[in-house]
């Protein structure tokens, strides 16, 4: 897979597909281009069987610092709505693979809520994270003040966008924003490993729990309970469940096909 301001690796351990942002000179600021390239990887390694998870991650000094303000300078309100950059955003939401940020530096604007879109995030030691829009006269457009509330809280989440304050790694772990915090220089490694952990576990019991569990955000609890209930029955036409419960009661290792 050939891209300008991605490098992806479809293999970077088995069933493990690695994205990394590659503009690093802006910081990985997601410009337009960027992000329909990492829509369309999305869409490839979620098609292809031999990958399980993806992990999604920039450099050690940024993984984004935001949507590209240079590209959005001088647009009117029009000129946004018809380019309606968000839209690839929906694109890269319906990944039905669990998705691992790992994530150093600046995570900010955009590259904040790009990091949200992820199912589960890894930061290093030096991750700098906020929603500093509001200091360049905007405010988050690609889902910060939804996710970002529903995640922390109010009091936080508030903070960070009326403020524009950064937090540390630390904060986000207590904040329940993040899942790990790792020294710098095992950030990536700690996150493929992880990665290739969740990738050994029946996809198709990982796609319909993913699902289940995004779909809390969606609907009220019943919805979401019903919604669970059905995905749940469903599992039980995968090959992979009856191997997955043989193998418990066997006492052996569960090997998983996706089927
Ligand atoms: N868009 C475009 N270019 C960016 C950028 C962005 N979001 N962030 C950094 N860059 C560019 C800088 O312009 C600079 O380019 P030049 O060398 O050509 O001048 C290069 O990346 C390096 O940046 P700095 O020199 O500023 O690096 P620094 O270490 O001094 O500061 C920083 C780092 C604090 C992250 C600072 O770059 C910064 O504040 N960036 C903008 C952060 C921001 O406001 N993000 C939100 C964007 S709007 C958004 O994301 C809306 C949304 O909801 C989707």
């Amino acid at each position: 897979m050939e891209f300008e301001f991605i490098l992806v690796d479809p293999e970077v351990e088995k069933f493990v597909a690695l994205v990394q942002l590659n503009r690093p000179k802006e910081l990985n600021a997601l410009n337009r281009q960027l992000m329909t390239e990492l829509r369309d990887a999305f869409q490839l390694l979620d098609a292809n069987e031999h990958v399980r998870v993806i992990v999604l991650t920039g450099n050690e000094k940024a993984f984004a610092a935001g949507a590209d303000i240079k590209e959005m300078a001088d647009a009117s309100s029009i000129e946004m709505v018809n380019r309606d950059q968000f839209a690839i955003w929906d694109q890269i939401k319906k990944t039905k693979k669990p998705v691992i940020a790992a994530v150093s530096g600046f995570a900010l604007g955009g590259g904040c809520e790009l990091m949200m879109h992820c199912d589960l995030i890894v930061a290093s030691e030096t991750a700098k994270i906020g929603q500093p829009e509001i200091k360049i006269g905007v405010m988050p457009g690609a889902g910060g003040t939804q996710r970002l509330t529903r995640s922390i809280g109010k009091a936080l989440a508030m903070e960070m966008i009326l403020t524009g304050r950064f937090i540390t790694a630390q904060e986000a772990l207590n904040a329940g924003l993040i899942n790990r915090v790792v020294p710098v220089e095992l950030y990536l490694q700690e996150t493929i490993n992880w990665a290739k952990e969740i990738a050994a576990l029946s996809p198709v019991a990982l796609k319909f729990a993913k699902e289940a569990v995004l779909e809390a955000f969606n609907s009220s609890l019943d919805e979401g309970l019903l919604f669970e209930r059905k995905n749940f029955y469903l599992l039980f036409s995968s090959e992979d469940q009856k191997e997955g419960m043989n193998a418990f009661i066997e006492k052996r290792k569960a090997e998983f096909k996706g089927k």
